[in-house]
């Protein structure tokens, strides 16, 4: 233990406390000794509780998926070190050569590469359809159908996905529904008790909300696949730092809070982009005026959400003035922050489309999508009046 100039090698013992700290200690230590070989058997064998190596399992990591575990209404979810991480396990990890795989036609982009060109190098048919239009999902399926990957509401349109009329669709065919809750997130919307088979976040997003770290979380009501989906993860190393983990543990206590006062405002931002001049549409899922407005009411229980997304009048000159009149909002492409941020879709989520793609999608030049944030409402409010003032200068 000791080298030749007689200093200690390993960290000494930790201190005895009879107290216990408020904060979840972090955990970087990337391997754990065991006392014994046979100590080691129990670990092993699921006698004793103990860790191994960190790309297996650590405290930091189980402590975010028990908490999003509770909340989701779920056991044995796995944290990922992505998002992304987590869609990639569903995807790869569950399905084989020859199977067919169903994703929703406005998934969030990178979801949509995996499927339309990721999955079928591997041997795996895809399809892309409106999880809307049940018409459309059920002419889609095939006997080797594996599974269906939805968001509830769409990205950044705010379509409404058919929950319901899905779940019971996959029942009756046999096949896994799998939805990425990130928007909705599990205060506004909990899939389990809708019928989902397996649920998905970007933790990234609102759940540790300060843009400060990436990670994933995905869990199966069915213990088996839950299990398959962490050995993966395990596996292909798709698991999580533990310092990751404790700023989301540290983000996630307040994510009630933060989600209630967002959308709250984002309710309140809607309306008033509404009534400017100079913006042509708002799209809010719980408005009056939103298409699927009696499903989003029933999905989200009368709540709404934190994003809004609305059309100027203008093009893309008006949309430059917009974002730089837009004082104090981060123009980023990312949703969930503790401040309002502003994504410009045809520069950025969405520049690959075609023009024409965009057009169907209704993605203007002028379109934005908004990300609402903590900022004091009317504060908020009067920065929209003035830059939409500013972009209709130049309209
Ligand atoms: C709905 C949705 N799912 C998944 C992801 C991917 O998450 P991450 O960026 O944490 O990999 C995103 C990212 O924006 C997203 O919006």
């Amino acid at each position: 233990m000791r080298n030749d100039k007689g200093s200690l090698v390993r960290p000494m013992p930790l201190p005895h406390s009879a107290s216990t700290p408020v904060v979840t200690p972090l955990s970087p230590s990337v391997v754990y000794a065991s006392e014994t070989p046979d100590a080691l058997d129990a670990q092993y064998e699921g006698r004793v509780h103990g860790y191994t190596y960190s790309r297996e399992g650590h405290p930091n990591a189980d402590v975010v998926a028990a908490r999003l575990d509770a909340m989701e209404g779920v056991a044995g979810g796995v944290v990922t070190g992505s998002g992304m991480a987590a869609v990639s396990a569903v995807l790869l990890g569950l399905t084989k050569a020859g199977d067919h795989v169903i994703g929703g036609n406005q998934l969030y982009g990178r979801s949509l590469r995996l499927i339309a060109e990721d999955l079928p190098r591997l041997g795996i048919a895809t399809t892309l359809a409106d999880p809307g239009d049940l018409d459309a999902i059920r002419a889609a399926i095939r006997p080797e159908t594996r599974m269906i990957l939805v968001e509830v509401v769409s990205n950044p349109t705010l379509a409404v996905a058919d929950i319901a009329g899905l779940a019971a669709l996959c029942k009756e065919t046999g096949v896994l529904l799998v939805v990425d809750n990130t928007f909705t997130t599990p205060r506004g919307f909990r899939p389990f008790d809708h019928g989902a088979d397996i649920v998905i976040h970007s933790i990234t997003k609102l759940l540790a909300g300060h843009s400060d770290v990436m990670l994933g979380y995905v869990a199966a009501r069915d213990p088996e696949l839950a299990e398959r989906l962490r050995i993966f993860s395990v596996t292909t190393g798709l698991t999580p730092s533990p310092f990751d983990c404790w700023l989301a543990e540290r983000g996630m206590l307040t994510f009630d809070l933060r989600f209630e006062r967002a959308q709250q405002t984002a309710a309140l931002l809607a309306d008033h982009l509404a009534g400017l001049k100079g913006v042509r549409r708002v799209i809010y899922p719980t408005r009056t005026d939103h298409p699927d407005r009696a499903r989003a009411q029933e999905l989200l229980r009368g709540q709404g959400c934190n994003m809004v997304s609305f059309e100027l009048t203008g093009g893309r000159d008006a949309a430059n003035a917009f974002a730089r009149a837009a004082d104090g909002l981060a123009f980023a492409p990312t949703l969930g922050d503790v401040g309002t941020t502003l994504s410009h879709p045809a520069s950025s989520s969405h520049r690959a489309l075609t023009a024409d793609r965009r057009a169907e999608l209704g993605l203007s030049e002028g379109f934005f999508r908004v990300s609402v944030g903590l900022e004091e409402p009317e504060a908020l409010l009067a920065i929209f009046s003035d830059a939409v003032a500013a972009a209709a200068d130049v309209s």
